[in-house]
């Protein structure tokens, strides 16, 4: 792949975000930092069981997102290169939390690219304060009735609290 002098780089955010995670939203202000353009990808036939439809977390996004003009939200189904092939989408943005995540980016970042050798993967150092956020820890907390005030956005938050509090 060259670099165009005056093409808009766009960076594509993929994940689950089953809740989105300050951690998240840190990479997505970043990379709209970085790039051109942000388009938050979520998958929208993973075999993964969310707790948020992703009809319910792209509006989440759109949401947490709105301050951010050059930041979009898109669904795909099928793979991530098709996806990206289709509408002309070249980089794929990641963020890495810790030496555990980091296998499994290996791993993917050289899939896609065995799939389509034109995609990149390019990563994001999670901000320190954020690198013990997980998605799953956090729906585990909730479950529980434990707080997660500082861990996800507010509105994010109440969603999870309604759909997962234990019934009193
Ligand atoms: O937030 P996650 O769960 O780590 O995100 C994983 C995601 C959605 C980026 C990954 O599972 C994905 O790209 N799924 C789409 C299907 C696909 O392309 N699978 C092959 C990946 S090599």
């Amino acid at each position: 792949m060259t670099a165009q002098a005056g093409k808009i780089r766009v960076a594509v955010y993929p994940g689950s975000f089953d809740p989105p995670t300050h951690g998240h939203l840190n990479i997505i202000e970043r990379g709209a930092h970085v790039f051109d353009e942000v388009v938050v990808t979520i998958a929208t036939n993973t075999s993964k069981k969310g707790v948020f439809t992703p009809e319910e977390r792209m509006d989440l996004i759109r949401q947490l997102t709105k301050h951010l003009p050059n930041v979009r939200v898109e669904g795909f189904t099928g793979l991530l290169v098709d996806f990206m092939s289709k509408k002309d989408y070249h980089v794929v943005l990641r963020g890495i939390r810790t030496v555990q995540d980091f296998e499994y980016e290996f791993q993917m970042a050289l899939s896609n690219k065995h799939l389509n050798p034109d995609i990149e993967t390019v990563f994001m150092m999670t901000d320190a304060k954020y690198s013990h956020l997980s998605s799953s820890l956090i729906r585990e907390i909730v479950m529980l009735g434990g707080s997660t005030k500082g861990m996800v956005p507010e509105i994010a938050e109440k969603a999870l609290r309604e759909k997962l509090s234990p019934k009193k």
